[in-house]
């Protein structure tokens, strides 16, 4: 996110609170429609949509609208409003599509408030200044203020003391359109050569948080949204964390590539992620054929 811009004042406490509230009601909704099991669609290949999505972005819609009349909402299933005002939440009513119409247990509601001061350009980015993600089927509360520090159901949260990716646990996502176009399958065959391992739990949003409250030492993924991510780079760097592109650059809103990690472990990411694009310092596994052959050998 851009700091080439006046920081924003420290957020009214009330504002964290409202959202909070209105985070809680979503989540409470899509508790309700989880336990009912809906219907799901495709929105293309298999990113998939369900009328859980539509009805809790409408909620929220709703519902920032009565109590911060000023504000933009940008959200996932297509609300656009108010965009040229001074603050903008990015909003994903529910974060883990996939695994919430399966019926697997892991997905939330991301809210990420965006101050946009006068003169900002449309495409440039402003100052994250609030963030908020619920996991409803936990009762899990991870909010964030600029300056305030973050807080999981009111308790301050950090990130890990983890120093290397060798004792790290990692997560990544992958896309769910264009799949065939991502290289992400060789980063997460490398990391997870090097690492405790590579979780891939289907909730951006809540990686992020997970690294902000050091269940997790890093997440990176290729081309999120901001409605996945605004929350959760707040919480990450609130928590003590660092958030780049891969090569430990500034990361923008809308961004092609996201690394959140606890920062201790930055530097090592980076360079790992520079080898990779550089094609150097490889771990290379057997293809299946060559698996198959060599078992064959040993079974003679
Ligand atoms: C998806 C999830 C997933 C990530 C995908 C996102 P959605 O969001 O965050 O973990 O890998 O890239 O699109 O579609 O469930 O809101
Ligand atoms: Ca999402
Ligand atoms: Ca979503």
């Amino acid at each position: 996110m851009s700091n080439s811009i006046e920081p924003a004042a420290a957020i009214d406490p009330s504002l964290l609170l409202k959202a909070a509230e209105i985070a809680r009601e979503a989540g409470a909704r899509l508790r309700e429609f989880y336990s009912q099991g809906v219907e799901t669609e495709y929105k293309g290949d298999v990113d998939l949509v369900t009328v859980a999505d539509r009805t809790v972005e409408k909620l929220i819609r709703a519902r920032l609208g009565e109590a911060f009349p000023t504000h933009g909402v940008y959200g996932e299933e297509g609300t656009r409003e108010r965009l040229e005002g001074e603050f903008r939440w990015y909003v994903d009513p529910l974060d883990g599509t996939t695994n919430f119409a399966h019926g697997f247990p892991q997905f939330c509601t991301s809210l990420g408030l965006e101050h946009r001061p006068a003169g900002l350009k449309p495409g440039e980015d402003g100052e994250l200044t609030a963030g908020i993600i619920y996991d409803a089927l936990r009762d899990e509360l991870f909010t964030a203020s600029r300056g305030g520090g973050a807080f999981l159901n009111g308790k301050p949260i950090h990130v890990s003391k983890t120093s290397r990716i060798a004792e790290s646990l990692l997560a990544t996502g992958f896309p769910s359109r264009k799949r065939h176009s991502s290289p992400n399958i060789h980063f997460y065959h490398e990391f997870t050569l090097r690492s405790h391992g590579v979780r891939r739990a289907g909730s951006a949003a809540l990686d992020l948080a997970y690294v902000a409250c050091g269940r997790m030492e890093a997440f990176w993924e290729f081309n999120l949204n901001p409605w996945d991510t605004a929350a959760g780079i707040l919480l990450v760097e609130e928590a003590g964390g660092r958030v780049t592109d891969f090569a430990g650059a500034l990361v923008r809103l809308k961004s092609d590539e996201v690394l959140a990690s606890n920062g201790l472990i930055h530097t090592e990411l980076v360079g790992f992620f520079s080898d990779m694009f550089a094609g150097r310092n490889l771990a290379p596994i057997p293809t299946p054929a060559e698996f198959a052959r060599l078992r064959a050998e040993q079974k003679k």
